[in-house]
């Protein structure tokens, strides 16, 4: 069992953020929704150190969220972000004033008081620091025991502390980009709660080998398998603890990029000796598929039809009891809505979607602890080839996605050719890793041009290139014009059937990544 950090989310944006800085300083760590941390909840967890979250509650409000007071009597380390350090203050005897329609946002300078704290160890070499504030109410008086360390022309009360107790409470957000020294607040933080630091890969892949065993017993486990990073790294690992008791299914649908179904098959098949059915069923979606143009309907009849074709292949494997799924952490965190609405959401993986009730099949998902980074640092220790671990993400509807209108065999094939010069040139350029995710999309235009001595008439493409996080949000990737030229010019000469080429500069929002 590992040292545990857990973390009592409020609310903020940023509470992920948290969980991210804490797993890179190899620190186990979990975000539970204030609901859900009761009394009982804490006598049975034991973190060895709490952080509450921000979040964009009033202390002061009607049924404002709370944490139970047993937080501050297990006698280990807390830290208070902004909402987080209201709630301290107005907990533990102090003082919480009302913003008065001021709130204090963006960039501020922390200066430090004259005592010295573990916590800013490395912190105020030039002086001051910058942080980023995000709130309306303000702490107005301290609790009992706690002292100022830092302060900002907004927030008087910017760093505070009980340092007999281990209590902290700060104004600002450590966790994010704009407080730039932020991470090595957090591991002040966590060196003063005495974790050790025993979060890593290596001890991961053991233990998660372990517990694969434990739940599966010696039961069949089919995998739904897409070549993408999560369910090849859930297969690689699942393999490698129960063997051939596991069965991958890859279902090709016809809408696969250049070269991807032997990738798969070669890898996964051929290297790892993991059984594995290819189905090919690229008859039966694209015939399915053959005259319709609405996105939705393309993804309903794609999802209808991957669920009847994966339970027909699954049911070779006989007796099946498992599915195993490479759903990670960020799907699986239950995030806190105020406003309105279920008070609690959980993302469902939409892939394989509704298989484990329509096949009565029980779930192991090996990666649910996981962040994306950290599933390629496992896939990594898995040896699992690096090209392969940092392939960016593709959809489950593949190319039906990024062809506008209706589809058909001639304009996929242009399609498959035209991204890959495109991804070609990426790496070419090295600029692959930097890049969330790239890919061409042809339109359902045609246009004129002139090639040599005579007119075209031929496809119009667009290319697209995101940076992200996780895909929630993205920005456009900023080419160099020379690298766009480049890259339109041999996409127009190496791919028949495709006369003109754009790039796609929106954001996300107001677009989506994928073009449907
Ligand atoms: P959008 O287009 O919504 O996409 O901005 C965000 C991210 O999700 C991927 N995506 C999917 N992945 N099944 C998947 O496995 C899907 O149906 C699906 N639709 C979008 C998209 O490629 C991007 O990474």
């Amino acid at each position: 069992m590992h040292q545990r950090l857990l973390i009592i989310d409020f609310g903020s944006q940023v509470t992920q953020l948290i969980a991210r800085r804490l797993r890179e300083l190899n620190v186990y760590c979990e975000i539970h929704p204030f609901q859900a941390v009761t009394e009982d909840f804490l006598a049975d967890y034991r973190p060895r150190a709490v952080i509450l979250s921000g979040g964009p509650a009033s202390v002061y409000a009607e049924g404002a969220p709370m944490p139970p007071t047993a937080v501050f009597e297990l006698g280990v380390p807390v830290l208070g972000i902004c909402y987080g350090q209201q709630v301290m203050m107005h907990m533990l005897g102090g003082l919480v004033e009302r913003g008065d329609g001021r709130a204090e946002f963006g960039r501020a300078y922390v200066t430090p008081e004259d005592e010295e704290l573990p916590l800013l160890e490395g912190w105020f070499a030039t002086g001051r620091e910058q942080v980023w504030m995000s709130h309306g109410d303000h702490v107005s008086r301290l609790a009992p025991g706690f002292r100022v360390f830092g302060t900002s022309p907004g927030a008087p009360f910017a760093i505070t502390a009980d340092p007999d107790r281990k209590f902290y409470a700060v104004q600002f957000h450590p966790e994010v980009h704009h407080t730039p020294n932020g991470a090595r607040f957090y591991e002040n933080f966590v060196r003063e709660a005495g974790f050790a630091g025993d979060w890593t890969m290596g001890a991961y892949r053991e233990e998660a080998i372990a517990k694969i065993r434990q739940q599966v017993g010696d039961a069949k486990v089919i995998c739904g398998l897409s070549g993408g990073v999560d369910s090849s790294v859930a297969a690689v690992l699942i393999h490698e603890a129960i063997g051939d008791q596991l069965t991958c299914v890859f279902v090709d649908h016809g809408l696969l990029r250049q070269g991807e179904a032997d990738e798969v098959v070669t890898m996964f098949r051929d290297n790892y000796n993991i059984p594995l059915i290819h189905a090919d069923e690229s008859e039966l979606f694209l015939g399915e598929l053959d005259g319709v143009s609405d996105p939705e309907t393309k993804r309903k009849i794609i999802g209808r039809l991957f669920i009847d074709v994966f339970q027909k292949h699954a049911a070779e494997v006989g007796g099946a009891e498992f599915l195993a799924q490479g759903t990670l952490y960020p799907d699986v965190i239950e995030s806190v809505s105020f406003s309105g609405g279920p008070s609690v959401t959980i993302k469902s993986h939409h892939n394989v979607g509704g298989l484990p009730e329509k096949m009565g099949l029980k779930l192991v998902e090996p990666l649910r602890e996981l962040f994306k980074d950290e599933v390629r640092a496992l896939g990594r220790e898995l040896g699992l080839p690096p090209s392969f671990i940092g392939r960016h993400p593709f959809p489950g509807p593949g190319l039906a996605i990024r062809c506008p209108g209706e589809i058909t065999r001639p304009k996929l094939e242009i399609l498959r050719r035209a991204d890959a010069v495109y991804i070609d040139q990426i790496r070419r350029h090295g600029l692959y890793d930097e890049i969330w995710q790239a890919f061409a999309a042809i339109l359902p235009v045609r246009t004129v041009g002139v090639m040599g001595d005579g007119r075209t008439y031929d496809f119009a493409l667009a290319l697209r290139a995101v940076t992200s996080v996780d895909g929630m949000t993205a920005d456009y990737y900023p080419f160099s014009h020379d690298f766009l030229g480049e890259t339109a010019t041999r996409i127009i000469n190496e791919v028949p059937g495709v006369n003109r080429v754009t790039y796609d500069i929106t954001s996300k929002p107001p677009g989506t990544i994928e073009w449907e």
